[in-house]
């Protein structure tokens, strides 16, 4: 892996694109300084130009040189969570060009826990710009065999680092404002946060950020959530090919059925390869059966919603 990892860290410096494993979800990594690898990593993606990217670093200290601001607060979230699934909002220092603010004035700092993105962060020296490895809009990928599905060859090198293992992307907290805002639940609880300072809700004056749009994390089939009450009832009456994502035994009537783990952190683990799979499943409809409606769950209730939700990004 390390002669791996020192190839990609030669390609990053020659403005390559290389996709590697976090702990959250797999990233689509660029040189943060570099305005055309910047510009192809958007190319690929398909993502808009005015979206900003986070930016990773190996540690708290590379990564605040982005900011030009620190608050108390940054410091200590960071000495709480990093490395770890919570990505910062700062005002930007000098280094956070617009290619990867998208011309705001703020910017998401990122330090990884991920053993292979440490050493990789470690050896490149500066920061990585990374959105999730997937299309716009699409389900973010898990594995490295999900980026190779997504972006094929328009990636230059994929590092493998087995499957990720928070599953859902990080949380996003912003503090450029004073308070801290939470712009978007995931591998950190809000009740994790909550322990070291208050944090509020976004309300619509939070910056615009693509987590935040309607259908996001989609898979392309349908997908409904249904109340664990009302599923064996829907399953009855529906005539075409289903698939359902449940906690309960897999029902005969149902051609493609996965069961999901009771816990919120195992079910996150493993929620995008399920919808992936589900999607794969060639079925006219997807079923969810709801989760418990507990803050444990917000990141998963946050993410199904997204899924499940039939506005086009
Ligand atoms: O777990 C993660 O955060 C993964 C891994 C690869 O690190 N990355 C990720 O990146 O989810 P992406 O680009 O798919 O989502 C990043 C989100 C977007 O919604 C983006 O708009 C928001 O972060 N964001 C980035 N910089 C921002 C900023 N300056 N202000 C507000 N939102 C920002
Ligand atoms: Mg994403």
């Amino acid at each position: 892996m390390t002669a791996e990892i020192a190839r990609a860290v030669a390609m990053l410096k020659q403005g390559a694109l290389v996709a590697f494993p976090t702990e959250t979800v797999y990233g689509l990594g660029a040189d943060a300084t570099n305005p055309k690898a910047i510009k192809r990593l958007y190319e690929v993606k398909g993502r808009p130009a005015d979206h900003p990217v986070i930016v990773h670093f190996a540690d708290a200290q590379a990564a605040f040189a982005w900011a030009r601001e620190v608050p108390d607060a940054a410091r200590a979230l960071a000495a709480r969570f990093w490395p770890g699934p919570l990505t910062l909002i700062l005002k930007r220092s000098a280094l956070a060009k617009d290619f990867v603010t998208g011309g705001q004035d703020t910017v998401g700092l990122r330090v990884p826990s991920h053993p292979v993105a440490q050493e990789l962060l470690r050896q490149f020296g500066g920061g990585i710009a990374a959105p999730s490895a997937n299309r716009f809009g699409l389900v973010s990928p898990t594995t490295a065999a999900h980026v190779r599905e997504d972006l094929g060859g328009e990636v230059d090198l994929v590092l493998e680092g087995g499957p990720s293992e928070v599953g859902i992307e990080s949380t996003i907290v912003d503090l450029s404002g004073g308070a801290a805002v939470l712009l978007r639940p995931g591998g950190i609880s809000r009740m994790q946060l909550e322990k070291i300072l208050p944090v509020r809700e976004k309300d619509a004056s939070a910056p615009r950020h693509s987590g935040g749009l309607e259908r996001h994390y989609a898979p392309r089939t349908p997908t409904r959530m249904v109340p664990s009450h009302d599923l064996d009832k829907q399953i009855s009456i529906l005539k075409e090919r289903i698939a359902v994502l449940a906690f309960s035994r897999p029902d005969e009537r149902v051609d493609y059925w996965l069961r999901m783990p009771r816990d919120p952190a195992a079910y996150a683990q493993k929620l995008y390869a399920a919808l992936r799979e589900l999607d794969a499943a060639g079925c006219e409809e997807i079923l969810v059966e709801a989760p418990p409606e507990e803050p444990a769950w917000a990141a998963v209730q946050d993410r199904l919603r997204r899924a499940c939700s039939m506005a086009r990004p």
